[in-house]
């Protein structure tokens, strides 16, 4: 199928988070997926080097979770959650706190991790409310942080561009962490750097600052992603959990990337071995089958807050039209089932180390600055050109989609996230293809 037969009118569509003006005139389109590949309009494979957007973590178009969502349909497509049920959202709430953290076991629905972002953050307002301490409505976030694009999500981010058109309609009560990153001490980390534990302090600096009393809750990404993927320095959730702790502020963990295998284990939290009191999730809850989000909630925060209303009143005044939508909740029960009968998580931690081996490899091509990996998600950043911070990595971009590779940029940080089902061979493939266009793009 070549442009002319797709006969596509580009003009309604307005892009998400896309130069518009610069796709239009050289589009970019994708008709079908299978496996590990998409298939480009003029008929080409493409080798998905980043899960879709870090959501298809088991692969394209998967039977089981095809089959899930045509029997649902067909069955029950909606049915409100407001005041009523269906059998599919509590079967997949269940599912879900099956593989999170001991004691985060209820869940709330929404369709996205901007929505999970926000509805965290209400969580920890209506939990400190319960319990008498409703002064508490400060939120910590982190420089560089990415937690969607809610209101809420751009007020405890710390990506400028994100942020500044809105800046004055931010919520007004919100400081940030610094970010972790430090390539002139940490450059070509495997894993993570022993150096930058210490940034976690700048937590207590805040809470002297602020005091403890009017602080919400903390949320970070344990692994940033969307920024580049900034890996996080030995014993730093570590510590910033230990802070929290101190002062009773809520620790939230973004885990919309982290979550669901990324790194080798259900969640960021198990991998770090550090328990956030909430944590948000979206993306591969379902494979990205269905838009869907969640928010995993410690069972005493959602006692609190669920029992402190008088029996027969309404206890949290918020949710959607579609939390646990029934196609959503299907395409989530036969995903997670896939994940665990296909042992992805595992299968994620086995391939890590040639992942590792793969994308380091490529340390002493031209322009690449700093090589940042764990579990199955790696990035490379490259020197940016003068006066035009974005371009070198966009064009190393195109350059891998046309020689079959989709991966991701931001700024002139490449990003690489396949689905967890990809073998060794098409690790290589993918930094093979990625070695070439960085050695092209000037
Ligand atoms: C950590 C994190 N939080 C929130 C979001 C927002 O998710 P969505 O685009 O589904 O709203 C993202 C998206 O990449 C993310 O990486």
């Amino acid at each position: 199928m070549n442009m002319h037969e797709l006969n596509l009118d580009m003009t309604a569509f307005w892009m998400p988070f896309t130069a518009n003006r610069q796709f239009k005139s050289a589009p970019r389109i994708l008709v079908k997926a299978e496996g590990m590949y998409y298939t480009s309009h003029d008929g080409r494979r493409v080798l998905d080097g980043t899960a879709g957007l870090w959501c298809v973590n088991a692969g394209h178009c998967r039977t089981e979770i095809v089959e899930a969502i045509r029997q649902q349909a067909g069955e029950l497509d909606f049915a409100p959650t407001f005041q009523m049920g269906h059998p599919k959202a509590f079967e997949a709430a269940a599912k879900i706190a099956e593989i999170t953290p001991e004691g985060l076991d209820r869940v709330f629905f929404t369709n996205s991790g901007s929505e999970s972002v926000d509805t965290a953050l209400k969580i920890a307002l209506a939990y400190h409310r319960a319990r008498g301490e409703g002064q508490r409505t400060r939120f910590i976030g982190r420089e560089r942080g990415y937690h969607g694009v809610g209101f809420g999500g751009i007020s405890v981010g710390g990506i400028s561009p994100n942020r500044k058109a809105y800046s004055g309609a931010l919520l007004p009560a919100v400081d940030h962490l610094p970010h972790t990153l430090n390539i002139a001490e940490a450059a070509f980390t495997r894993g993570q750097p022993s150096w930058g534990a210490h940034l976690a302090d700048e937590l207590e600096r805040l809470v002297t600052l602020h005091d403890a009393s009017t602080i919400a809750a903390v949320i970070v990404e344990p692994l940033a992603g969307s920024t580049g993927v900034l890996v996080p320095p030995q014993g730093y959730l570590q510590k910033l959990r230990q802070i929290c702790d101190k002062h009773g502020i809520l620790l939230i963990f973004d885990e919309v990337i982290t979550g669901l295998g990324r790194l080798g284990a259900p969640f960021a939290a198990q991998y770090f071995g550090v328990t956030p009191d909430l944590m948000t999730m979206a993306k591969g809850v379902n494979n990205a089958a269905v838009p869907m989000g969640a928010v995993a909630v410690k069972n005493g925060i959602h006692d609190a807050i669920v029992d402190a209303g008088n029996a027969g009143a309404i206890e949290f005044f918020h949710g959607y039209t579609y939390s646990g939508h029934p196609l959503a909740a299907a395409a989530a029960c036969a995903a997670l089932d896939l994940y665990k009968n296909d042992g992805l998580f595992e299968r994620a931690a086995k391939l890590a180390p040639h992942f590792e081996k793969a994308i380091h490899s490529l340390r002493e091509l031209p322009n690449v600055i700093d090589i940042r990996n764990l579990g199955l998600v790696g990035g490379i950043e490259l020197k940016p050109r003068d006066g035009k911070p974005g371009a070198r990595a966009h064009e190393i971009f195109v350059k891998c989609f046309e020689k079959g590779a989709l991966v991701r940029y931001t700024g002139d940080i490449l990003a690489f996230s396949p689905p967890l089902i990809v073998n060794e061979t098409q690790i290589d493939e993918l930094f093979g293809i990625v070695a070439e266009a960085i050695r092209e793009v000037a």
